[in-house]
């Protein structure tokens, strides 16, 4: 098992480094020169109207490199007999979907099938950011969408339960180090979760506690209100940041004080190397800002496909 393991990690790891040099800036600065113009203008709008609008993309993304890499394999429905990604297990709060077809429609009018959907989406999750007040930074293109996308791959991604060794294995199968996973983290700025994706924390946590001794006490009770054991309200849960709404390094503060939403941000603080970035990040944005763009660049290099799709939700 364990060399099986190994050995699966090393075909991911090699599937990073071979592919991710094929990505550059001016990608499409012939072929469709409006590109990032064109995904700001539909991110943008989207946000004028829904403000889950980049909370949504942003994890979106996420979700796409960790499983197959960046292929926008997030992005295909379920077809037949197979059940796609977005219909796995994970899914409580995907959603959007409709944007980057938006950002799609607009491209194929100007630029038909140049633009792969995996590139929408990674400008898409740059602009979510910046709109939201965070940093900015330029996004290599060049990616190619995939054509499978299987349910049952969502369980490659990190779970919110995971300790901080899984959570460095995680990120180091695809190439990403302890400082990725630190910055990257912050991502939880912006966003939503629902109960279920804590409730192990305030109800029979363990034989010995009920609550995750790392929880700040008046943070759980707040969170046991939030989600009671019974009669829990339907889209129950919490924000994970929330003290403001912008991107911001606030995240950081909170796991400081005990009050990380889940037990994959509290576990930040068990390793020396790793709880020394968060009291950096937390005392300085500038720093946070700059790791997390350098972190998204990477991250969002993890490639894997080999067509441009004409609709984001089917492949051709
Ligand atoms: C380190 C491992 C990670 C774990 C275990 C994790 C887990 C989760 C969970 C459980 C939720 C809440 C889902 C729900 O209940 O609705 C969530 C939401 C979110 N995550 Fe993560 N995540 C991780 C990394 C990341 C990364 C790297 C990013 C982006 C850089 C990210 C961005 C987000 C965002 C923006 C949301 C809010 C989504 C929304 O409100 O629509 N996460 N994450
Ligand atoms: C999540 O998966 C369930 C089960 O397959 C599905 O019914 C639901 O529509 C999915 N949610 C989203 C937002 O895709
Ligand atoms: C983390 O979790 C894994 C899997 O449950 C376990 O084998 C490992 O011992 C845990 N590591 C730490 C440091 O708690
Ligand atoms: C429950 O979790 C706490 C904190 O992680 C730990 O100290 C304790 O030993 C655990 N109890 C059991 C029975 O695993």
């Amino acid at each position: 098992m364990a060399v099986m393991v190994a050995f699966l990690n090393l075909i991911i790891m090699f599937s990073v480094v071979s592919t991710s040099k094929s990505l550059s800036l001016n990608y499409y600065s012939k072929t469709c020169p409006d590109v990032e113009c064109i995904v700001a203008k539909a991110v943008k709008d989207a946000t004028a109207r829904d403000k889950t609008v980049p909370a949504a993309l942003l994890r979106m993304h996420f979700h796409d490199c960790f499983v197959r890499g960046c292929d926008a394999s997030v992005l295909l429905n379920s077809k037949g007999s197979n059940k796609a990604e977005k219909d796995g297990p994970p899914n409580v709060s995907l959603h959007a979907f409709y944007v980057i077809d938006a950002a799609k429609k607009a491209l194929e009018a100007s630029c038909p099938g140049v633009v792969s959907c995996a590139d929408i989406l990674a400008l898409a999750a740059r602009d979510a950011v910046f709109l939201s007040g965070g940093p900015t930074w330029d996004v290599p293109k060049g990616r190619k969408d995939g054509r499978t996308s299987k349910a049952s791959e969502t369980r490659q991604l990190p779970a919110p339960t995971f300790n901080l060794s899984q959570l460095r294995q995680s990120f180091s199968q695809r190439g990403l180090s302890g400082e990725d996973l630190v910055a990257l983290s912050g991502g939880h700025t912006l966003g939503f979760s629902h109960c279920s994706s804590f409730k192990n924390r305030i109800h029979n946590f363990n034989a010995t506690h009920d609550v995750d001794p790392s929880l700040n006490p008046s943070f759980a009770t707040k969170l046991i209100s939030i989600c009671p054991l019974k009669n829990q309200a339907k889209n129950a849960g919490t924000s994970m940041d929330p003290s403001t709404t912008t991107f911001d390094n606030t995240y950081y503060r909170l796991i400081l004080q005990q009050k990380g939403l889940f037990s994959s941000d509290q576990v930040l603080l068990d390793n020396p190397d790793t709880k020394n970035l968060v009291a950096k990040f937390a005392t300085s944005k500038k720093a946070f800002y700059d790791a997390f763009a350098k972190s998204m660049i990477k991250m969002s290099s993890i490639n894997g496909g080999q067509e441009v799709r004409k609709d984001c939700r089917v492949i051709n």
